[in-house]
């Protein structure tokens, strides 16, 4: 029973996550006008049509934080909007604060500890900055739990996702012992070995915090062992591997798999809309009659891109046959600016990029088309035309381009696919695999792709577009719930 009872809420369905499904834009008028945002959580609460769910998340910039102010007990006004059914509250957090636990912890702490991406004989250093953003994270975390604790009916379902809320969890149990909570995980998990490379109080308080749920789910069986093996090595937890359990402190935390898929109905119909029709045949018009090698990705460290230009460029100096033959199409848009990293990452593959159109070029050839800038109905097109698809993260929670392409190709495209994506256990049959540090294995790769005969390809492309929809997003969030 609750030591400090709480007001309960009216919403039998919750969900929880630092970016929501909507977010704000100032005009020049200083209007504020809405995006709604998309991706697999947002399509998989559209199964929920009960207006009394609630989706809490973040204020993340100005804009969002004034219609967060501007919003009566501050849910936000959606009346009018696409926006699904339920209500969005959005929490308005002090910037600086938020920058602290989103920059400082959530993206340069634990995503760069899941994904592998420290520079380890000079990074991590936990020092007394380090400090002011852990703090900073477990004010987030409270802030969230309270919200939480305060919009949800007695016993409601409470599905807190991903990182930045890691801590959330137990958090809420502690106020709200009625609830039934959730946690996914949509990253991939560290192993122990380099998961310990967080500060022990902090490595235990991210994994307790998870535990705080009931049920803490993931995207593959990999990253959900791996979670286990961190709880038994760091916490000295008693894992059971086949049943998935992890039992910590007295209470057991159920673990559960879930492979989100690609929005197969969602996709294709977007994917005919004329202003896709266009910028398709505005690509067609830009790479004439040659074959396409195509990749689209946040720009984001841990997608590889880098490696993935310079497979390319090893595929045009040690290939002559495919000089003037082919065009590698590569989308990759901003992504966490704030962060110096990725500010370096962006000029490095812009100046790859240059350096391989200067090595290559030709007077009626543009050997490689980078676009920095985000348009989903040009990716969509994109998707339409490749011949190839690059899929080469160095690690990857699921990568959803790799089962957005096969739904959306024209005419069959082969995919070239990290082993070390979560969609790898789904799509490992019919794609080229590669390890993505391999420079010259991802350009055999890329070469293999690119000779694939077309009644293959077309073949292949079937069944991966079969196991890319197994479980849409909307039957993806309903499993999760009920096993909730
Ligand atoms: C990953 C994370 C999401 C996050 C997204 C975009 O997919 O799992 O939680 O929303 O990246 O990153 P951003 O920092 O822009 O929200």
């Amino acid at each position: 029973a609750s030591e400090r009872p709480q007001q309960s809420g009216a919403a039998p369905i919750l969900v929880a996550s630092n970016r929501g499904p909507v977010s704000f834009r100032t005009e020049d008028d200083g209007s504020l006008t809405l995006r709604r945002g998309g991706g697999g959580l947002v399509s998989g609460l559209s199964a929920i049509d009960d207006p009394n769910a609630v989706w809490v998340c973040a204020a993340l910039s100005d804009a969002d934080r004034t219609a967060a102010r501007q919003a009566p007990d501050g849910r936000l006004d959606l009346a009018g909007h696409d926006v699904g059914g339920q209500a969005v509250r959005m929490l308005d957090i002090d910037p600086e604060a938020f920058a602290r636990a989103y920059n400082g912890v959530a993206n340069s702490t634990l995503w760069f500890v899941h994904h592998l991406l420290y520079q380890t004989p000079v990074q991590p250093a936990f020092d007394a900055g380090f400090r002011t953003e852990w703090a900073a994270y477990r004010a987030y975390n409270a802030a969230f739990a309270e919200a939480l604790a305060a919009e949800a009916a007695p016993g409601a379902a409470v599905l807190v996702q991903d990182y930045h809320l890691s801590l959330a969890p137990a958090l809420l149990r502690a106020l709200r012992p009625d609830l039934r909570i959730g946690h996914f995980s949509h990253t991939p998990w560290a192993p122990p070995e380099y998961y310990r490379l967080l500060p022990d109080d902090v490595a235990a308080a991210v994994l307790e915090g998870i535990l705080g749920a009931d049920r803490a789910a993931f995207l593959t069986r990999r990253w959900a062992l791996a979670f286990a093996d961190c709880c038994e090595a760091v916490l000295g937890a008693e894992v059971d591997r086949s049943a998935l359990t992890v039992t910590h402190g007295g209470r057991t935390t159920r673990l559960g798999v879930h492979g989100l898929g690609a929005d197969a109905e969602f996709l294709r119909e977007r994917a005919h809309r004329p202003d896709v029709d266009e910028r398709l045949a505005a690509l067609r018009e830009a790479v004439g009659e040659r074959r396409t090698i195509v990749r689209v990705d946040r720009t984001e460290l841990s997608k590889n891109i880098v490696r993935g230009l310079l497979a390319y460029r090893h595929l045009l100096r040690t290939r002559p046959e495919w000089l003037g033959n082919v065009v590698h199409i590569a989308f990759a848009y901003p992504s966490r600016t704030d962060l110096a990293e990725y500010r370096d990452y962006t000029a490095a593959v812009q100046r790859v990029a240059e350096e391989i159109n200067t090595e290559f070029g030709t007077a009626d050839w543009q050997p490689l088309i980078l676009h920095v800038n985000d348009d989903f109905p040009r990716s969509l097109a994109a998707y339409r035309l490749a011949d190839v698809a690059l899929v080469n993260p160095i690690r990857d929670g699921m990568n959803l381009v790799a089962k957005e392409v096969p739904v959306v190709s024209d005419h069959g495209c082969a995919l070239v696919l990290s082993r070390e994506a979560g969609a790898y256990a789904e799509l490992a049959d019919d794609a080229i695999t590669v390890n993505p540090y391999d420079v010259i294995a991802t350009a055999d790769a890329l070469a293999e792709a690119l000779a694939m005969p077309p009644a293959e390809r077309t073949e292949r492309t079937k069944r991966l577009a079969a196991a890319a929809t197994a479980l849409p997003p909307q039957q993806w969030f309903l499993d999760q719930l009920h096993a909730l």
